[in-house]
């Protein structure tokens, strides 16, 4: 129960700690009641494990820290966690997923060696609250969300139809945009649909840069930024530039140039119910079918969205 509640305080406060990932953690005194909690502050606050440990003070002594992620072993803008747990006396930490950053992993033996009790657990929930940044720092690239909306016959335009998908589709979109660092399309959709990819019809707290990847040129007026170079070192790029999440939001040549290197970590498929009869299919030819195994399912208005996470860290 207490992890499910570190886990509630963290996904309440998504993107809180960025760019370091948002982790909530509840300190259990040895009497079973909660006598601690917290979450991330903003880069260069406290972490989550500390905020909770100072709420409890002495009365952490003998009892339990559970934490959404493994706590740090690492000095970076803040001391390590595992120390301070350390300090604090606690006899047990429960710990919802491991730390992949290569330069902060270390606490779960860090503690076990000073005598605490740890039960390192691999909670997709647990992982899944942070899952950008954890692809950012575990494979230097931003977490790449593939987004098509296509025709019950798979063609990504429809003869006739300005868009394929209803409303309600569009405006999750909308909101998928204002989750992430920045949303990217193909010059060939620039050329077709000249999109703004700004967030307009979901509240947001920063908007995403807006990005076409092609050798350009951009029209006129546009306020995309073109990437030009190949997609593993504009990524790359990006991922230097603190870009932890990107919506790729292009045609079926880029998204098959996507998927064919293995750079799409989540797929969302809007499926609006119309069988266009004509129009390109969403994606071209691949090296070889991709098996999605078991998609989550939606309904969003008259659409249903298909989703899958193709690759986890
Ligand atoms: N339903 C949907 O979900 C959806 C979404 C977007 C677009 N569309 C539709 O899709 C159509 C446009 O399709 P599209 O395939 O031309 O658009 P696209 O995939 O967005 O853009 C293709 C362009 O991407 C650039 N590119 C950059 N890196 C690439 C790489 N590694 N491999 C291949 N291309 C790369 C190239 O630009 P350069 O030519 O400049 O090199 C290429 O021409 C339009 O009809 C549009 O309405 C549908």
């Amino acid at each position: 129960m207490s992890l499910e509640r570190a886990l509630a305080l963290a996904g309440g406060h998504a993107g809180r700690g960025y760019p370091n990932p948002t982790v909530g953690a509840v300190v259990v005194g040895t009497n079973g009641s909660v006598v601690g909690e917290g979450i991330s502050e903003p880069a260069g606050g406290p972490h989550a494990e500390v905020v909770a440990l100072d709420a409890a003070g002495e009365a952490a002594r003998g009892g339990t820290l559970f934490v959404t992620m493994e706590p740090c072993a690492h000095h970076g803008r803040t001391p390590p966690c595992a120390e301070r747990i350390i300090e604090a006396g606690v006899g047990r930490v429960v710990a919802g997923c491991a730390d992949p950053n290569p330069d902060a992993q270390g606490g779960a033996p860090r503690l076990r060696d000073a005598g605490v009790d740890v039960e390192l657990l691999d909670l997709p929930a647990a992982r899944r609250q942070n899952e950008a940044w954890r692809t950012w720092v575990a494979r230097g690239r931003p977490h790449v969300m593939l987004k098509l909306a296509v025709s019950v016959d798979g063609r990504v335009a429809v003869p006739e139809r300005r868009w394929v998908t209803g409303e309600e589709s569009r405006r999750r979109v909308h909101e998928l945009r204002a989750s992430v660092d920045a949303v990217a399309v193909g010059m060939g959709t620039v050329r077709a649909d000249a999109p703004r990819l700004d967030v307009r019809e979901a509240p947001v707290v920063r908007q995403p840069r807006r990005l076409a990847f092609g050798g350009g040129p951009l029209p006129d007026g546009s306020e995309l930024e073109l990437r030009s170079g190949a997609l593993r070192d504009e990524l790359a790029a990006l991922a230097a530039e603190g870009v932890q999440s990107l919506l790729l939001e292009g045609g079926p040549t880029l998204a098959t140039a996507f998927l064919a290197d293995s750079l799409v970590d989540r797929l969302l498929v809007f499926v609006a119910p119309v069988v266009a009869g004509d129009g390109p299919p969403m994606t071209g030819p691949l090296p070889e079918p991709l098996d999605l195994g078991v998609p989550e399912l939606e309904r969003v208005g008259d659409d249903v969205l298909l989703g899958w996470r193709l690759q986890e860290v």
